[in-house]
């Protein structure tokens, strides 16, 4: 009888999670890391990843930090090299690290654009270059893209950056394609609103603004928690995601 750690575990897997020093990615890095894999904490602040990955250790976990801003050119595979370095191949890579500038189309500029293309697009891009042909001499892998409800039904408040996470999904699926043949697979985990530092200006503002929204803003009728991501998260990184490549698990409390 197959245990759930067969099917689920990660135990002797390595895990790059960009991104995650707090929010989604900082509860991935956690499941991640429960569920055995090794995991390699990132995000722009030395201190931060440090503090992250510390508190992983301090749960009994296996952890490492890089710091790496990933909207400099060539930062994605330069953070592939490094995570290797520190922790072995990586079996799993979680693309998480987003950029977000609110604007409608008429009030983006130039550079709001070329950053949020250089951290959502080009930085995966470099990361998917580096690790996929390594994740398929070794026959195994799984890629797991935080995509955005945005990718399917784009708000004109973030035209940019709805347009890199479709682009972003679907780069994962010409890949999963690609690498259908060699164990491995990749897969966009597409979370609704979800209650992050990323919301948090907007909320504290305006606190009964913020309840009315989440109260419409889905079938549920609340954001999400960073938490309630994880369990997708580990399926989509197991053993028992083998027969799914390409696809998108949407987690919006309903749409
Ligand atoms: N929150 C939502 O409602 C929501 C909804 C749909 C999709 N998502 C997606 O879910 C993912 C996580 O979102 P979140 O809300 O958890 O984000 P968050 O709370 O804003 O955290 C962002 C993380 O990304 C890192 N990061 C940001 N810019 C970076 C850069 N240039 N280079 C390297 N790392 C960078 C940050 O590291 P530092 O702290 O070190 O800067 C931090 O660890 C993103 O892909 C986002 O698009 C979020």
């Amino acid at each position: 009888m197959a245990t759930l750690q067969d099917i689920f575990g990660l135990k002797g897997r390595r895990a790059l999670i960009t991104g995650s020093t707090r929010g989604i990615g900082a509860a991935i890095a956690e499941g991640l890391a429960g569920a055995g894999a090794h995991v390699v904490v990132h995000g722009t602040s030395e201190n931060a990843a440090m503090a992250a990955a510390e508190s992983i250790r301090s749960l009994g976990g296996l952890a490492d930090p890089i710091a790496l801003d990933l909207s400099v050119p060539g930062a994605g595979k330069r953070l592939i090299d490094d995570a290797e370095a520190l922790a072995g191949p990586i079996d799993i890579l979680v693309v998480n690290a987003s950029a977000q500038v609110n604007a409608h189309l008429a009030d983006l500029t130039a550079d709001d654009l070329e950053f949020q293309l250089s951290v959502n697009l080009k930085s995966t891009v470099d990361m998917l270059q580096a690790v996929l042909p390594r994740m398929a001499e070794r026959r195994w892998g799984r890629v797991v893209s935080i995509g955005s409800i945005n990718q399917i039904s784009p708000k004109p408040i973030v035209t940019a950056y709805a347009a890199t996470k479709a682009a972003q999904h679907n780069i994962i699926q010409s890949q999963a394609r690609e690498y259908a043949q060699t164990g491995v697979v990749l897969n966009t985990l597409a979370p609704g609103l979800i209650d992050t530092d990323r919301n948090a200006a907007r909320k504290n503002a305006d606190p009964k603004g913020w309840a009315d929204y989440c109260s419409t803003v889905n079938w549920m009728g609340r954001a999400g928690q960073s938490r309630e991501m994880v369990g997708a998260a580990i399926f989509l990184a197991s053993d028992a995601c083998s027969f799914m490549t390409g696809e998108t698990l949407v987690l919006s409390g309903g749409l």
